[in-house]
């Protein structure tokens, strides 16, 4: 059974359709990557995996529940399940990076702060944060803000990570450290959606493609798949040779 599954889906804006009947499915423990050019819609896509956006037609199943109807509080048990690393980090400013990392588990589990203290630093040094503890987030530099928003999002092990450009903007060792951290959450068994224009990046870590355009799946391949020979829409993107969309 696909983990998510998005069937005939639908989003307008003011009248202006963005996504017209778009349909895929991830697998478990796949690595989907979600490509296509800028605005087409991906970031829509992954906000309307966790509930953040509603499809204006169409059906959105995570784990056998179609979800794009629940209410906020039915939403809470699948943003438990799925994890969004924003592409900005998306941290609480005011709080510390441990206190950063506590929310989620405040939030939604009924750890006391002992076990909170214990798992937190676990995680920070999984991630290699463990020096950045007491920090506030504008005191990390932009890619040690990114491994937070990561560490933060997978706190409560969730079963499924969406990725919205997590090596934007970053430096070549940055962006190494992230693809190894997704690449090991990959090992555990994590399913995840991939969202970049970091080519080399996603056609390290994932194992499939589905590129948007014009409103809808325009291709579709498993990455060992991908053919220099015989260049296809999803082929011509990813080598920038598409001339834009
Ligand atoms: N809340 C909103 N209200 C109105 N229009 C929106 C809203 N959110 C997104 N859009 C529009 O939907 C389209 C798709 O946006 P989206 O952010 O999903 O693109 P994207 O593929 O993630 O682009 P990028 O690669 O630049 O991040 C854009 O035209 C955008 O202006
Ligand atoms: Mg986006």
């Amino acid at each position: 059974m696909a983990i998510i599954e998005v069937k005939h889906f639908n989003k307008s804006f003011d009248g202006h359709a963005v996504h017209k009947d778009v349909s895929f499915r991830v697998e478990k423990g796949e690595c989907l990557g979600l490509v296509g050019g800028s605005g087409i819609g991906k970031s829509v896509v992954l906000r309307s995996l966790i509930g953040l956006e509603k499809p204006t037609s169409g059906e959105i199943w995570i784990e056998g529940e179609e979800i794009s109807k629940l209410k906020e509080r039915d939403l809470t048990a699948i943003r438990k399940k799925v994890a969004y690393v924003f592409q900005n980090g998306a941290l609480f400013d005011s709080m510390s990076v441990y206190d950063n990392l506590a929310y989620p588990l405040r939030e939604h589990t009924a750890f006391n702060e002992d076990e909170i203290q214990t798992r937190i630093h676990d995680q920070l040094e999984e991630f290699g944060l463990l020096e950045a503890e007491g920090k506030l987030p504008a005191e990390l530099s932009g890619g040690m803000q990114k491994r937070v928003g990561l560490a933060r999002a997978m706190m409560i092990g969730p079963k499924v990570i969406l990725y919205d450009e997590p090596t934007a903007g970053l430096d070549p060792y940055n962006t190494l450290k992230i693809r190894e951290t997704v690449l090991r959450l990959k090992k555990k068994g994590v399913t995840s959606v991939f969202v970049t224009h970091d080519m080399p990046t996603a056609i390290a870590v994932c194992d499939r493609f589905v590129m948007l355009g014009e409103g809808r799946v325009l291709d579709e391949r498993r990455a060992d798949e991908l053919s220099r020979k015989d260049p296809g829409p999803l082929e011509r993107f990813i080598t920038g040779d598409y001339g834009g969309y």
